[in-house]
């Protein structure tokens, strides 16, 4: 181990969700010294962080298993005694969920912060000493300010000891992706610290530096701080939403969106990644943090701002449709009572989040349409997928005489009978499927849908299938 330069022995996570348990973990992993309590009001989540078979994890990722091995009950714990672990800690994370709001003023747009405000009151209340409390959550430029004003309001109270409580604030946001999080978070291309508290700012670096070399961290204020992170969502949302509006472009001309992308991506100026044509984007994160960008941009009068970064969202809006109406279009213009696999539920390969995923509203879509839907993913599962489409699993498709869905996890099960299949995450497993052999099983003529450009045209088409490719203006029609 490195020469310990910090003081911090206890640190607390107000949320145990994608970010607080792997980033907490990692942390929990290189500072064998520290203490770190991960804690959270949903107790079925602290349960399964706890579970002991590690294949029970509230989330997957690869290498997190690992991670938790070495370190779970040994100074990584978590819990729901979020009373105790704030009281002990030096040092609070607010990693805690900031949805767009529902309801009310900005509904649609602006971040619902009351999860933040509650976690900022919790420190409030049960901090003893110095705390340094670190956002750790993506949050709309400002939200410092709030938080340093319900911790000021209780800066003047003294806790049970007789001592003054006293805080700061720095932003921390977090950048890892998911199914990517752990190498995200021991090689990550920057940390950023925000915040105007030398002391404060010096003891988070130095527990960063434990595995991450000074180059790599960056000082900001805390306002770029806060919005660098919104920025950076918004910018790699933006390329998907580019590319992918090439993609259709790409079908009408003949040109291939795979070559265009390696074409483009070779000049070192644009570079080449996130220059996947898809679904469009999922996950938590950029549709809410750019439709929060816009929000602030309204608010600050910036209009042609907001409607600039509205187009990334409307884009993919607009991609997502396009696919659900191709599909319909190709199947003789009806789904009805068409039994469709799906190859992927997942918002992207090597994550069982869905939140957001492309997949909700094709397969609505296709379901209003009167689709049958076999969907199969690897991680996923079936409960996940009905609270997303809101619609039970059905008990028997075969006989249900309107649009439904089953879950089929038996792969050699999958294709019987069906008209097309549609693959819409780009699991390794559906890279190499055997075309020549389930072709055999399907209704003809029978589609296949890539919707990731992740599957052999050439072995569907030689086994009898007609093909679909996203952005291949040479699609095939047998
Ligand atoms: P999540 O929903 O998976 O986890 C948040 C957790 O916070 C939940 O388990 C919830 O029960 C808990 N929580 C809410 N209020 C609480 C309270 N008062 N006390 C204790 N626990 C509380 O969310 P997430 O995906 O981990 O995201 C958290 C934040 O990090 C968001 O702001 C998000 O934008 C940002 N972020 C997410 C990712 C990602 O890949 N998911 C990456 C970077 C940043
Ligand atoms: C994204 C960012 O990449 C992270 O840096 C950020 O921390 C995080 O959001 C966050 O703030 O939540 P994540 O959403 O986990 O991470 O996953 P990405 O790899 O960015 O993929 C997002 C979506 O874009 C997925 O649906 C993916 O399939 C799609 N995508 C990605 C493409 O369609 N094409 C690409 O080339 C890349």
């Amino acid at each position: 181990m490195k020469n310990i330069k910090y003081k911090t022995r206890k640190i607390c996570c107000i949320g145990a969700g994608y970010v607080g348990g792997p980033t907490m973990a990692v942390i929990a992993s290189h500072c064998k010294n520290i203490s770190v309590n991960v804690v959270d009001i949903n107790e079925k989540r602290i349960n399964s962080w706890n579970s002991h078979s590690l294949d029970n994890l509230p989330i997957y990722e690869p290498g997190l298993k690992e991670v938790i091995k070495k370190t779970r009950n040994i100074n990584l714990f978590f819990s729901t005694d979020i009373k105790n672990a704030i009281s002990k800690s030096d040092m609070v994370f607010i990693s805690v969920n900031t949805p767009t709001k529902l309801k009310g003023f900005g509904a649609g747009y602006a971040s619902d912060l009351k999860w933040v405000e509650e976690s900022a009151r919790q420190v409030a209340k049960y901090s003893k000493g110095h705390t340094i409390v670190i956002e750790k959550s993506t949050l709309p430029v400002k939200t410092a300010e709030l938080i340093k004003t319900i911790l000021e309001a209780q800066s003047e109270n003294k806790h049970s000891k007789g001592t003054k409580k006293s805080f700061s604030v720095l932003s921390n946001p977090e950048f890892l992706s998911e199914g990517n999080a752990i190498d995200d978070l021991e090689n990550p291309d920057r940390v950023l610290i925000g915040g105007d508290d030398e002391y404060s700012i010096n003891e988070l670096e130095q527990i960063y530096r434990t595995w991450i070399s000074k180059n790599k961290i960056l000082r900001t204020n805390l306002w770029s701080s806060e919005l660098s992170k919104l920025s950076a969502n918004a910018f790699l949302a933006q390329r998907i939403s580019s590319i992918n509006s090439i993609s259709a472009i790409c079908e009408k001309t003949g040109a291939d969106i795979k070559e265009v992308s390696k074409a483009i991506g070779l000049d070192k100026r644009i570079g080449n990644r996130f220059l996947s044509a898809g679904p469009g984007f999922g996950g938590s994160c950029f549709k809410k943090d750019i439709l929060n960008l816009v929000y602030l941009c309204r608010y600050y009068g910036l209009k042609e701002v907001s409607d600039y970064w509205e187009q990334v969202v409307l884009l993919n809006n607009w991609q997502r449709n396009r696919i659900s109406s191709l599909v319909v279009k190709k199947l003789f213009g009806t789904v009805s009572l068409k039994k469709i696999a799906i190859l992927g539920f997942a918002f992207k390969a090597n994550t069982n989040d869905v939140r957001e995923a492309a997949a909700i509203n094709i397969t609505k879509d296709l379901i209003e349409n009167g689709a049958k839907l076999l969907i199969h993913d690897p991680k996923v599962n079936s409960e996940q997928i009905e609270t997303a489409i809101d619609l039970k699993c059905s008990d028997d498709i075969d006989n249900s005489n309107q649009g439904s869905w089953i879950f089929q996890e038996d792969f050699n099960k999958l294709f019987f009978e069906i008209d097309a299949v549609l693959v819409l995450t780009e699991w390794n497993d559906y890279k190499s499927i055997r075309w020549d052999i389930y072709s055999k099983n399907m209704r003809k003529p029978a589609w296949v849908f890539d919707t990731r450009n992740i599957i052999d045209k050439e072995k569907v088409i030689s086994s009898g299938l007609n093909y679909w490719g996203l952005g291949d203006g040479n699609n095939f029609e047998n």
